[in-house]
């Protein structure tokens, strides 16, 4: 009984009771935004698209084929587009569509064959589509049509060559069912490529992967969140060691994005993003290093030796004279990120080991001390490069074992916080130079700004995006 409840309520707890650790919010600015871009980019791959055959059969018995039809004109008004609460989706529509298109017609009654060349406009078609969004078992995207109609306001046809004197007469009187055949082939095509659109959502990675050790998951938490004015895509955002895949001992905590219309998008990183590979580093025996002598970089002026500690530990020196040191210096606990308005906070836990190197070569132990740096950052965006600084808040020193008898940590202390600070300095004239943000091959973000919230970091920007004629590939 008991270990069938803690199976339902692990799965439970992974499945339901899961908060996103990344929000992606796609506001109403960016939906148009998006449409604008997407109906140019259809516009000019409209003008170049070749229809199929069309065959039928007409004033009893005579089989046509239309073939080769192409579109030499489209007049494309920009459609409209909307977020839908009631569906969690999108409605597009199109109004006041024209196209002109070219083609060859070909009729066969019995072995009489005829042939020639048409024209044919379609004008005034309205098109509207509705769509549901929502989240496959996996946590993709899915995208599904809810709802397709489409009418041809009117159409005209020209034939030319062959008997076409004879039946261009009888044109006018087909005008309805001409219309009615393309009205018909249009939703078909519609939900074709929204079918084609959910096969792209589908083949899209929810896992990317640093190296061969670590990955970052993206899967969508839950369903998207859609109100008129906004889209909120709740994303896992977990880094994960690929083997082992274990869960940290801490979740992600739900958090609020405030909306910011005027901005195309913004995306919302939660404090447990950090913290998730924070946790994998930790675990995979990463946040360590040794020191030895050579790594000290010559203008420190100091070598790493029992003498030079003297100082700071007067017996260590006369207990071992003369020998080199090695320090082992790494975290006794996972350093954890907290952001809070205006700065991230991170609490180190570190520990060093000290050994002597003897002649022989063994490293005999000689203390081990406990390190506790507390540091806050700041992060912000200017002239379009992330950029920071770090300040070191407390700092901490304590003697936890000694294997050279007891010492004062005080001077110690100091020494140690002083090449801190001295590495701080070093470290924020890096950060103030920043980095440039990440720019696609199609899509650059600009005026974007970065906020610092109780838990989160807050991003939110314009796009431009930049199609070619090849369009996205
Ligand atoms: C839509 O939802 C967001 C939060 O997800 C909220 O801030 C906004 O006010 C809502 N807009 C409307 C029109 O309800
Ligand atoms: C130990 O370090 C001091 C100064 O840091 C240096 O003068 C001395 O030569 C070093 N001794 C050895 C054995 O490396
Ligand atoms: C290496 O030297 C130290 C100190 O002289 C000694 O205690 C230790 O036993 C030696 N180890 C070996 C393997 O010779
Ligand atoms: C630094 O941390 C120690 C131990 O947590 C605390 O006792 C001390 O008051 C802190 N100092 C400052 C300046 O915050």
């Amino acid at each position: 009984m008991l270990p069938s409840v803690i199976v339902g309520l692990m799965l439970f707890s992974s499945t339901c009771g899961e908060n996103p650790a990344v929000q992606v919010i796609l506001t109403d600015k960016g939906l148009q935004y998006g449409k604008h871009v997407g109906a140019g980019w259809i516009q000019d791959r409209l003008e170049h698209v070749s229809l199929p055959d069309i065959n039928g059969k007409i004033l009893g018995g005579i089989h046509y084929t239309l073939t080769g039809v192409t579109i030499t004109k489209c007049d494309f008004p920009e459609p409209s587009i909307e977020f839908r609460q009631d569906v969690t989706g999108l409605k597009l529509s199109t109004s006041g569509l024209s196209v002109a298109l070219t083609g060859e017609w070909m009729t066969h009654f019995g072995i009489i064959h005829d042939g020639g060349t048409f024209d044919m406009a379609a004008f005034n078609m309205d098109v509207t589509s509705v769509v549901e969004l929502g989240k496959d078992p996996d946590g993709h995207l899915s995208v599904t049509s809810v709802h397709c109609d489409a009418r041809v306001g009117n159409v005209d046809v020209r034939f030319h060559g062959g008997a076409s004197w004879i039946f261009q007469p009888f044109v006018e009187h087909f005008k309805g069912r001409i219309r009615g055949e393309i009205e018909a082939t249009i939703c078909p095509n519609v939900e074709e490529s929204i079918v084609n659109l959910e096969y792209h959502l589908q083949a899209m990675k929810l896992s990317f992967n640093l190296d061969e050790k670590f990955t970052f998951d993206v899967p969508l938490t839950g369903l998207p969140i859609i109100n008129s004015s906004s889209m909120n895509l709740g994303l896992k955002g977990e880094f994960y060691d690929t083997k082992a895949h274990t869960e940290p001992p801490f979740e992600a905590q739900p958090f609020t994005v405030p909306e910011q219309p005027a901005y195309m998008l913004s995306v919302g990183l939660s404090e447990f993003t950090m913290n998730s590979a924070s946790y994998v580093f930790y675990s995979a025996g990463l946040l360590q290093v040794v020191i030895i002598d050579s790594m000290i970089p010559p203008y420190l002026h100091m070598h790493l030796n029992t003498s030079s500690m003297g100082p700071y530990i007067p017996q260590l020196p006369k207990m071992f004279p003369g020998l080199l040191m090695t320090l082992q210096i790494y975290a006794r606990e996972v350093p954890m990120f907290s952001f809070q308005p205006g700065v991230v906070k991170l609490g180190l836990q570190g520990a060093v080991k000290a050994f002597a190197i003897q002649p022989n070569g063994t490293q005999t132990p000689l203390f081990k001390l406990n390190v506790d740096p507390k540091l806050s950052g700041k992060v912000w965006i200017a002239d379009g490069r992330l950029k920071g600084s770090m300040a070191l808040d407390n700092f901490t020193l304590t003697l936890e074992a000694s294997e050279v008898g007891t010492f004062q940590t005080d001077s110690l202390e100091r020494a140690t916080k002083a090449g801190m600070m001295f590495g701080l300095v070093k470290l924020n004239t890096e950060l103030g130079k920043g980095l440039v943000l990440p720019r696609m091959r199609h899509a650059e973000l600009v005026d974007t700004v970065l906020g610092m919230e109780e838990g989160f970091i807050a991003i939110s920007s314009d796009a431009q995006v930049f199609l070619t004629d090849r369009g996205f590939n």
